[in-house]
């Protein structure tokens, strides 16, 4: 044991930095430890609704060719994402133009191990989505963080002033950003896009695109379509209800989109998850009603929260950033966390003072801010 601990345990100075993803806390996990039952998970914007019947369907066609290996390049899928794009883009998306992943979450590491080198340096803000800081250490380059402005959103100048030339290779913006639920807009996108150097590539992950209902919300197929270095990565996570089957997608020049589509796992999406996501892309009712009750949900929270007098942070996501203490009152965002955990709702807590609150079902809202008020 002490042979394998000195020898292999140690792991490589780029690991050590890695900060642990911790992620939502499973249903099943708590109700096992705390032997409770119809616990509430608000923690890891998922879909409430679950994934379409559509999706369903198709999933368990897919079923049947299961000892076989998966299409490793996903072609009927990036076929049907194909035409979804070319529907509302007018010059449309060729399937050369897209690579798939196990999530987004992938297309990001895969992203980084592509382009950028050992000692180059990835720009990004914080707080954003780790993701984008540990794929950058654990490849063994600098992360950036560039603090968001005071109203908690990306400070694109800022994050502009802090490339290096022939040392940056990547900036992150996460639009909407998670945890705030906050954009980037038109116009400053448009300015920061235009003042960069060609050698720097922007990953926009637009984890959460389709619920954005702000119309400063930029267009970014269009900085592809004009040949900007611009990855725009979606998921089938979060709108379309897949989150367990890990599914996401890249769009890109087909120049990355090759070099990518080397660097990943030759059979990185299952057969399964690929069948999904072609159902799903075919159920917009699905995700007309899935952004329709996250609206309905986001309002009662606002308005409940508004009464309780706790400030949030305005979201065009499926969650919401919720500072505890606003008026100095300090609330202990782990100590809230343990007690609602207790009482079975699981939320995240971000850090002093600051919660993350996933907009579920009506029911699971009510109970969210039931328990809260008991909490605080
Ligand atoms: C901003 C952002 N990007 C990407 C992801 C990961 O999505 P996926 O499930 O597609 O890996 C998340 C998930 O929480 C996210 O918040």
């Amino acid at each position: 044991m002490t042979k394998l601990k000195d020898r292999i345990l140690s792991p490589s100075a780029y690991v050590s930095k890695i900060k642990p993803y911790i992620p939502g806390k499973p249903i099943e996990e708590l109700e096992r430890e705390f032997g409770i039952s119809h616990c509430i998970k608000l923690a890891s914007n998922e879909n409430p609704l679950g994934p379409s019947p559509l999706a369903i369907e198709e999933m368990q066609r897919g079923l049947v060719g299961l000892n076989r290996y998966p299409d490793g390049g996903a072609y009927r899928l990036r076929v049907a994402l194909s035409e979804f794009h070319s529907s509302s883009h007018l010059h449309g998306v060729d399937v050369r133009e897209i690579v798939v992943g196990h999530g987004s979450n992938e297309l990001l590491d895969v992203a980084v191990r592509t382009f950028m080198q050992t000692g180059e340096e990835n720009i990004m803000a914080d707080p954003s989505f780790i993701v984008y800081y540990n794929s950058t250490v654990k490849a063994g380059g600098t992360a950036v963080k560039v603090p968001l402005t005071h109203d908690y959103r990306h400070d694109l100048p800022a994050m502009s002033a802090r490339i290096i030339k022939h040392t940056t290779r990547i900036v992150f913006i996460a639009n909407p950003n998670n945890p705030t639920g906050t954009i980037v807009g038109a116009e400053e996108f448009d300015a920061f896009m235009k003042g960069l150097p060609d050698d720097v590539l922007v990953v926009v992950d637009e984890a959460y695109h389709e619920y954005v209902t702000d119309e400063a919300y930029p267009d970014t197929m269009r900085y592809f379509r004009e040949g900007y270095p611009i990855l725009i990565l979606r998921t089938f996570s979060k709108v379309y209800g897949l989150a367990g089957l890990r599914i996401g997608y890249g769009i890109a020049d087909r120049a990355i989109v090759r070099e990518m589509d080397n660097v990943r796992e030759p059979f990185n999406t299952n057969s399964v998850a690929q069948a999904a996501a072609i159902g799903a892309l075919k159920d917009t009712e699905h995700v007309r009603k899935s952004v329709a009750i996250n609206e309905a949900g986001k309002a009662y929270l606002y308005e409940q929260l508004s009464q309780m007098s706790v400030k949030y942070i305005p979201t065009q996501g499926n969650f919401i950033y919720v500072d505890l203490a606003p008026e100095g009152d300090y609330k202990d965002a782990n100590g809230v966390y343990y007690e609602l955990l207790q009482r079975g709702v699981i939320i995240r807590p971000m850090g002093k003072t600051l919660i993350r609150v996933t907009i579920g079902l009506q029911n699971e809202n009510e109970a969210f801010i039931r328990n809260l008020k008991e909490v605080l």
